[in-house]
């Protein structure tokens, strides 16, 4: 199994007056190959469960296994080396602020590969190609992180990440502080790197980005997995109780079915699916 949590527990400053308690009893798989959504509620605990898989965090309770990493809450179990999870597993921290700190936009791109064995302009090439993956061009490359915008930034840290072509890309809500088409452009460029072999794991509040890109969904609340589906299922339930809304589209797609079209959910995924039905005049 390439991901694994098993009955895994997380509590923030345990044993003081601000103790939390972030994940409770988590059990949970993530296959290769798969395009995962992690959603769920404000403070459900999404960003707590995915810095477990780079080992940031570790379990209070129960083990995760990385392929062969093992974060355990019990210490003589855990792997104390990090530095191959880290290449393994690439995380886009929700504030990509933190992640940044070179004085140059293609240095800062750069440093993962060169923490990694690459010589300095073989890193600086990855870096480059990088960059130019999720739309940076030239111009930034010379620029100070720190001047950018918040989108902008939360760019280069995507960036830091790719070029070091983990086998599990790990981001969480990128597309958050993006203009409409920047969030496309990046949610294609995902697909790419999903198609190309990476498994990707995507928190969000997006669920039509849920619908038309991810291939599984898991649901938390209050810390705990309360939905392993894919998402069309998902959908078909009443997912206010998790605090999500359904995608648009489906929302779309059931005002048509009230005026006497009907659809096949299963195929829904994003506008063109939905005007494909549409065009196919499955009128009822
Ligand atoms: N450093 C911390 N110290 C104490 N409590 C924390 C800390 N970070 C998070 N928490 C608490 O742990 C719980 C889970 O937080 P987490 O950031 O994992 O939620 P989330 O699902 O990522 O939320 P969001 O959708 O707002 O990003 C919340 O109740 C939060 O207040
Ligand atoms: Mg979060």
């Amino acid at each position: 199994m390439p991901i694994k949590f098993e009955n895994v527990s997380y509590v923030y400053s345990k044993g003081t007056p601000m103790e939390k308690q972030a994940l409770s009893c988590v059990d949970l798989e993530i296959l290769e190959g798969e395009f995962l959504a992690l959603v769920g509620r404000t403070g459900c605990g999404k960003s707590t469960l995915v810095q477990h898989l780079n080992a940031l965090l570790n379990p209070t309770q129960g083990t995760v296994y990385i392929d062969s990493f093992v974060n355990s809450a019990d210490k003589k179990k855990r792997d104390k080396k990090t530095h191959p999870l880290r290449k393994n597993v690439g995380l886009v921290f929700q504030f990509p602020e933190y992640q940044l700190f070179e004085e140059t936009v293609v240095k800062d791109v750069a440093f993962g590969p060169k923490n990694f064995g690459d010589d300095k302009e073989t890193a600086l090439a990855k870096a480059r190609e990088a960059l130019l993956r999720v739309g940076l061009d030239e111009s930034f490359f010379e620029r100070s992180p720190f001047e950018l915008s918040g989108g902008e930034k939360r760019r280069v840290a995507i960036a830091g990440v790719l070029a070091m072509n983990p086998k599990y890309l790990v981001v969480d809500e990128p597309t958050a502080g993006l203009d409409p088409a920047g969030a496309k452009e990046m949610m294609d460029l995902f697909r790419n790197v999903h198609q190309s072999g990476t498994t990707v794991i995507l928190v969000t509040h997006d669920m039509d980005l849920v619908l038309a890109y991810c291939s599984d969904v898991i649901v938390l609340d209050h810390g705990k997995v309360v939905k392993t589906c894919k998402p069309v299922d998902l959908f078909g339930d009443d997912v206010t109780q998790y605090s999500l809304q359904q995608p648009m589209l489906f929302d779309f797609a059931k005002s048509l079915g009230e005026k006497g079209y009907s659809f096949d959910a299963a195929t829904l995924r994003d506008v063109s699916s939905l005007a494909k039905q549409i065009a196919q005049g499955r009128k009822k």
